[in-house]
């Protein structure tokens, strides 16, 4: 592990009052910033510095959506499908994905509500948040990319 690495987890567990389980998903949410994924490496580093069992550290990453064991070769766009997202075109906004997957740009995914059930349908890309999403807009996203 870095020096620079050991001094944010440091850092990190110091905040949380040196609880490693409490450090535990900002740590996590770390390294997928800096790296875009959470290598086997990292999670061996993680528990030995937490000193939390690796079993429990990728069954807490599995459960997250926006942490990932795999490097992404592509962006990621996340649409919700809760209620207000469903009640405002996000189910037909999939359905065009899931037909046009091979043409795309990025991968997709469907996720739980990010907070933004104002601007229904909603979604991230690499988790900067898309308002008021279309079929249209995606095909504009999709040539953006
Ligand atoms: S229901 Fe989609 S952002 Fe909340």
């Amino acid at each position: 592990m870095s020096d620079s690495i050991k001094e944010k987890f440091k850092e990190i567990l110091e905040y949380y009052d040196n609880n490693p389980f409490l450090s535990l998903i900002p740590i996590l949410n770390f390294i997928q910033d800096e790296e875009g994924f959470i290598s086997k490496d990292k999670i061996k580093e993680i528990s030995k510095f937490l000193n939390i069992k690796e079993n429990l550290i990728y069954e807490t990453l599995t459960f997250y959506h926006f942490l990932s064991l795999e490097k992404k070769e592509k962006k990621t766009l996340y649409i919700c499908k809760n209620i207000s997202c469903l009640l405002e075109g996000a189910e037909e906004i999939l359905e065009y994905l899931r037909e046009n997957k091979d043409k795309l740009n990025f991968d997709f995914k469907e996720c739980e509500c990010i907070g933004l059930c104002d601007f229904a349908p909603a979604g991230l890309l690499d988790f900067k948040p898309l308002k008021n999403l279309s079929i249209e807009k995606i095909k504009e996203l999709n040539e953006k990319i």
